[in-house]
């Protein structure tokens, strides 16, 4: 029997699109789904000033596939020399919609980071006054911190005093991956919140070394074990309005993967909301996927849900495709766990 749903339009509240020709090979997959988008700014160089933003949207847009409705919300990539002026400027006209913090060093075009987080106080105050969102990827640095620990010891040592320092600024801990993160978000008021991805929503650790080592899934946050697992998925069908979806589809072509030194990052964009709708049946929580992919993000950016939906449908057999695009004369690889994929969108 086919199951089918239809919500309103999903949004997509972390998205890496990076630029040229992968922009223009990637963009058509989001786009086809969801109706905005939170686009992380990690290029090379950073996008950094409302001006890049501006003219990284214009081409974003140009990009778009015809008649596609999709919109681009920039968000600019925080230094310790970001101005506290040009970030109240770029929020009065929404030409920033948030500020992505990266510590130094913590993923892929994270260099330019930030390295001590007083550094950057002053751009942070200023964002609890306009109350413009912080957007974190969550981890330290520490070469001493075993990597499964390093969203954890984030709390810890990031979080929890930037909590007390600053308690309304709004902060999106993004890609939350451990029952650390998830048991910390519940325990917090609405200024904090969370977002999801599809992988770690479908990987633990062994998926990384299932058959022999798989950069295919790997990405950063790295995922974890069963019971850091376990929290993610039931947080992301809890119905919290804390938690919603960011998918974090972040492509790299093939060559950047299949090597020593294998780029972090995983291309999941046109799987994205079929795996998503998958795990919330597993679940028994399809009553809820609405608030977590269409509603809850929207709300938290101060934004209206989108105004049209999309249709899913549970196929008899697993949904086929060729599990990758060309990008110049190499390929990106989409994300294709273990797990065969049933839900897909209905045209
Ligand atoms: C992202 C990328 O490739 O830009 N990689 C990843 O593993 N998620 C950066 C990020 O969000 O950490
Ligand atoms: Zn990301």
């Amino acid at each position: 029997m086919n199951t089918e749903i239809t919500i309103i339009r999903p949004d997509d509240w972390h998205l890496h699109l990076r630029d040229g020709d992968m922009l223009a090979a990637v963009l058509p997959s989001s786009a086809k789904i969801f109706g905005r988008a939170i686009v992380m700014p990690n290029l090379v160089p950073p996008v950094t000033t409302a001006e890049q933003a501006e003219e990284y949207r214009r081409r974003i847009i140009k990009a778009r596939p015809k008649n596609s409705k999709f919109m681009p919300l920039m968000t600019c990539y925080l230094t310790e020399s970001t101005s506290v002026e040009g970030i109240r400027a770029a929020y009065a006209v929404k030409a920033f919609h948030a500020v992505k913090l990266f510590p130094a060093g913590a993923t892929t075009n994270s260099d330019e980071g930030v390295i001590d987080i007083n550094q950057v106080y002053p751009v942070l105050e200023a964002m609890q006054e306009i109350g413009m969102p912080l957007s974190v990827h969550g981890e330290v640095v520490d070469p001493r911190v075993d990597i499964f620990d390093r969203e954890e010891a984030f709390i810890e040592r990031v979080l929890e005093p930037l909590r007390k320092d600053l308690p309304e600024l709004k902060i999106v801990f993004e890609h939350l991956t451990s029952k650390a993160g998830v048991d910390y978000v519940f325990e917090q008021d609405e200024n904090m919140v969370a977002t999801i991805t599809p992988h770690h929503m479908l990987l633990t650790r062994n998926d990384l070394f299932n058959g022999g080592m798989n950069p295919y899934m790997y990405c950063l946050p790295v995922a974890k074990s069963f019971a850091d697992y376990e929290a993610v998925r039931k947080a992301a069908v809890s119905g919290d309005p804390r938690f919603f979806l960011g998918t974090d589809s972040a492509p790299h072509p093939s060559r950047a993967k299949e090597k020593a030194g294998a780029a972090a990052g995983i291309f999941n964009a046109p799987t994205s909301i079929g795996y998503v709708a998958q795990v919330f049946e597993e679940l028994s929580a399809l009553d809820k996927l609405e608030g977590f992919t269409s509603i809850y993000g929207a709300r938290f950016y101060g934004l209206s849900p989108n105004g049209s939906t999309i249709t899913l449908a549970k196929r008899a057999e697993p949904v086929e495709m060729d599990w990758q695009i060309k990008v110049g004369g190499d390929v990106v690889k989409i994300f294709k766990p273990d797990t065969p994929l049933y839900w897909d969108l209905v045209d």
